[in-house]
């Protein structure tokens, strides 16, 4: 059970990671929310990434990336399977991938690949809230918490990611069509891009991920 999410900023892929993540019983693995905690709480992963333009749309070098998806894949909670957001984002990362699931041992069932026109995911950033606590990502329309502002879980106050700002999110979309988009047609080589419409309410689009996962799930048990 090992599936990575594509997709651009903002598309949903964080979104959908969770649910998946509740329905299959296996861990999430987001570099950006890695990231993001590991410069949270100053760890030596985090005062490597802070060298690098994170908060400005800039991608973190391959080597820093692969080095911790590595290291994080090993850990007793990902026997099971776990889910990829956010990586691989170049070649070289898919490369990598799947060098080190060869040597793990283990399979890439597929690649879900979440499309939007591009209005539509602007409007998910400017909405986007989260908790500054763990993260948490809610949206003042599509996904609000009860009480408008405020953390469900924590009870505090809900705050923008410095990366949603305007100018940033335009960089990150450039980023993303530069580095990321190749790997559409890598994976669609292999036959393991599945794309999926991520236009309709989180649950609409749910449904149709799980559709597409237990059809890749089906397909992988027919393969001698
Ligand atoms: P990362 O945190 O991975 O950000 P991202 O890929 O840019 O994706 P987002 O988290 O912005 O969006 P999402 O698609 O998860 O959407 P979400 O579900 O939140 O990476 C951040 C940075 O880390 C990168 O820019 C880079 O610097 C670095 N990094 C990370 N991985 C790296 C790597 N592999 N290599 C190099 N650098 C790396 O949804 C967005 C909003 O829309 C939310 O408010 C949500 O509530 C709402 N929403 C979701 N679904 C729907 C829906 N169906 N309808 C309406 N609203 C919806």
């Amino acid at each position: 059970m090992i599936f990575a999410l594509l997709g651009p900023p903002g598309v949903g892929k964080g979104t959908q990671a969770e649910r998946i993540s509740v329905h299959y019983g296996v861990p999430t693995i987001s570099t950006g929310a890695m990231f993001r905690d590991a410069v949270a709480r100053g760890t030596e992963l985090g005062r490597i990434i802070q060298r690098y333009k994170m908060d400005k749309g800039e991608f973190v070098p391959d080597d820093v990336v692969i080095g911790a998806v590595s290291q994080r894949i090993d850990e007793p909670d990902c026997k099971p399977g776990f889910l990829l957001d956010g990586f691989p984002r170049t070649i070289p990362q898919a490369e990598a991938l799947e060098l080190m699931l060869v040597e793990k041992g283990r399979v890439l069932l597929g690649v879900l690949d979440f499309v939007a026109p591009i209005e539509e995911i602007v409007g998910r950033f400017s909405g986007r809230r989260i908790c500054p606590v763990d993260g948490q990502t809610y949206h003042i329309e599509h996904q609000p918490p009860i009480q408008p502002g405020i953390c469900d879980i924590h009870k505090v106050e809900l705050v923008t990611r410095p990366d949603d700002a305007p100018e940033v999110v335009r960089r990150r979309l450039e980023v993303y069509q530069e580095k990321t988009s190749p790997l559409e047609n890598y994976y669609r080589q292999r036959g393991l891009l599945c794309t999926i419409d991520a236009t309709a309410e989180p649950e609409t689009v749910f449904g149709r991920v799980i559709e597409v996962i237990e059809s890749m799930r089906a397909r992988r048990k027919l393969t001698p």
